[in-house]
């Protein structure tokens, strides 16, 4: 489709051309940057690099996707760990977020996909972040019984519309309003993320928090 491509060369434009810019004006020869100048284009750099690196991955499993259905490569998968792991990569990214992990003790390991699941993980940790504009704490919460897991990741952000709960998951689906429209995106991630957790059997959901912000909740069965 023409709006694809259209979608997508402007996500790939966007970053690329920030970083060479900034690139560019940091190493002229001729100009003498300052140190707040100089780490400020650097962030920009890294943010944008960062930018690219999420949605090439979310591309190539997209097409991979289609190309092939979901096949899922099933190993012993440690949730707590792999929880951890993503808000190191992430908490590098911000200081105006808080990201930390709630997990119960003898929380199970299950049979899934590391490589989709850290995905999933990344996606919606990269969304918390990305529409909670002010900051805050985004917390990845775990539970179990003894059928699934649960996964929660929760953050303070904008919210969601209440009748877009559900639509939000269709690939390219991204909400339309003065809010988000700061933020980029292909509206891939939460398509993925849909898409890898019914695979493992499980099911993925939106709700609206109380207090504010969005609650991403996920389940997986057990089978371990
Ligand atoms: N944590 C969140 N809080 C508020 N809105 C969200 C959140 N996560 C996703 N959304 C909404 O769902 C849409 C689809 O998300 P996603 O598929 O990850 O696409 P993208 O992040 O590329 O826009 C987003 O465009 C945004 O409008
Ligand atoms: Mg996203």
């Amino acid at each position: 489709k023409s709006t694809f491509i259209s979608v997508i060369s402007h996500e790939l434009k966007t970053p690329v051309a920030l970083i060479k810019g900034y690139a560019d004006a940091l190493s002229r020869e001729d100009a003498n940057w300052d140190r707040d100048t100089i780490q400020n284009g650097l962030a920009v750099i890294e943010e944008e690099a960062d930018r690219l690196a999420e949605l090439i991955e979310n591309l190539l499993a997209a097409s991979k996707l289609q190309a092939e259905g979901m096949r899922l490569n099933l190993d012993d998968v440690y949730l707590p760990r792999l929880a951890e792991q993503a808000i190191d990569r992430f908490q590098t990214q911000t200081d105006r977020h808080q990201l930390v992990a709630h997990f119960p003790p003898a929380f199970p390991v299950i049979q899934g996909d590391v490589v989709r699941l850290r995905q999933v993980l990344d996606n919606l940790l990269s969304n918390a972040i990305k529409y909670s504009p002010d900051g805050g704490e985004i917390v990845i919460r775990g539970s179990y019984d003894d059928q699934s897991v649960q996964i929660t990741v929760s953050d303070p952000g904008i919210g969601l519309p209440p009748d877009q709960l559900e639509r939000v998951f269709e690939r390219f689906y991204r909400i339309n309003n003065r809010q988000t429209q700061k933020a980029q995106g292909t509206g891939l991630g939460l398509f993925l993320a849909h898409a890898v957790v019914n695979a493992h059997g499980g099911q993925i959901r939106a709700t609206n928090n109380q207090e504010g912000g969005a609650t991403f909740s996920f389940t997986l069965p057990r089978r371990e």
